[in-house]
């Protein structure tokens, strides 16, 4: 049996593990355990407020990365597929953190389902990482032989206070930012005739839709508690928590198989130099928690 007293020490666990493969391993571990039924509900435990992470990569800030290199060259090759191996590892992480530290905040009826859902992404994130841990591999190099981007985690903490808030930003914008970009660099990947490279981004496209759609229908039960709007919410709390711009050409057909309609991010990217400070005063200020618990 796990040595773990309830489902958020276990996810506390696999946050900390500093070494990647190990993350994979206890992080899928904690999703089957959840899955068997041999983890109770239980939120003893808090989150930590950084992940552990290994020495390398390190981390840079986006001004600071090297060019990637010539798109078709070998060392623009692992630059790409290093850059990727980044995103999913720091997604297992944000995954993690997303149930263990907001699966306490719901009524107990809504939790389970909560952190069935953000654990199965979880173990996704972590297959996603360990598959592209190999091609890096095959390709001659390894996660951590290049710097990584050191923003990806500036969302989890942005968002530490407010479920709504961690909803709307991760899986709602850059997840979904992932189904827009993922079939370009899905095509010039299949285009440079790396077949098992398009088969993992396939692969990853696939699993993204379901990501995204757990955060769409998490987001919109918890605000039906509410008497706000969903997509007019989403669009304050995006406003006063994503720092980047929410940019088109979006991947309409896949948004809408995620549940995210167009009455969510329509008019977004017009409205966001002049909305940002309408929408900071619509959007009620702090903590939406308050708001679902009264
Ligand atoms: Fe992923
Ligand atoms: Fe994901």
């Amino acid at each position: 049996m796990p040595a773990h007293a309830d489902v958020s020490a276990a996810i506390r666990a696999a946050l900390l593990q500093r070494d990647p493969r190990a993350k994979v391993m206890v992080t899928r571990n904690v999703a089957r355990d959840w899955r068997l039924g041999r983890l109770p509900l239980g939120f003893s435990a808090t989150m930590p407020d950084e992940p552990g992470r290994p020495a390398r990569p390190e981390l840079l800030s986006p001004g600071q990365m090297p060019k990637r290199g010539k798109a078709g060259s070998e060392r623009g090759r692992i630059a790409l597929w290093h850059a990727l191996g980044h995103i999913e590892f720091v997604a297992i992480d944000l995954a993690l953190d997303m149930a263990g530290r907001f699966g306490a905040a719901l009524p107990p009826e809504s939790a389970r389902e909560f952190v069935s859902d953000f654990l199965a992404v979880a173990a996704d994130e972590a297959i996603h990482f360990a598959l592209i841990d190999r091609h890096l591999r095959r390709l001659g190099s390894f996660y951590g032989a290049l710097p990584a981007h050191a923003g990806l985690w500036s969302a989890a903490r942005e968002t530490s206070h407010d479920v709504l808030a961690r909803l709307a930003v991760v899986p709602m914008v850059l997840e979904a930012r992932g189904l827009d970009v993922t079939p370009g660099t899905l095509a010039r990947v299949r285009g440079a005739g790396d077949q098992r490279g398009a088969a993992i981004l396939q692969r990853i496209l696939d699993d993204e839709i379901r990501h995204v759609r757990f955060g769409a229908k998490h987001f919109t039960a918890l605000v039906e508690r509410t008497s706000e709007d969903p997509a007019e919410l989403w669009k304050s709390l995006v406003a006063r928590h994503f720092r980047g711009m929410l940019k088109p050409p979006f991947n309409d057909s896949a948004r809408l198989a995620a549940g995210l309609s167009r009455d969510f991010y329509a008019g977004v990217v017009c409205e966001k130099t002049h909305g940002i400070t309408h929408a900071r005063e619509t959007a009620g200020g702090s903590d939406h928690l308050q708001t679902l618990r009264t």
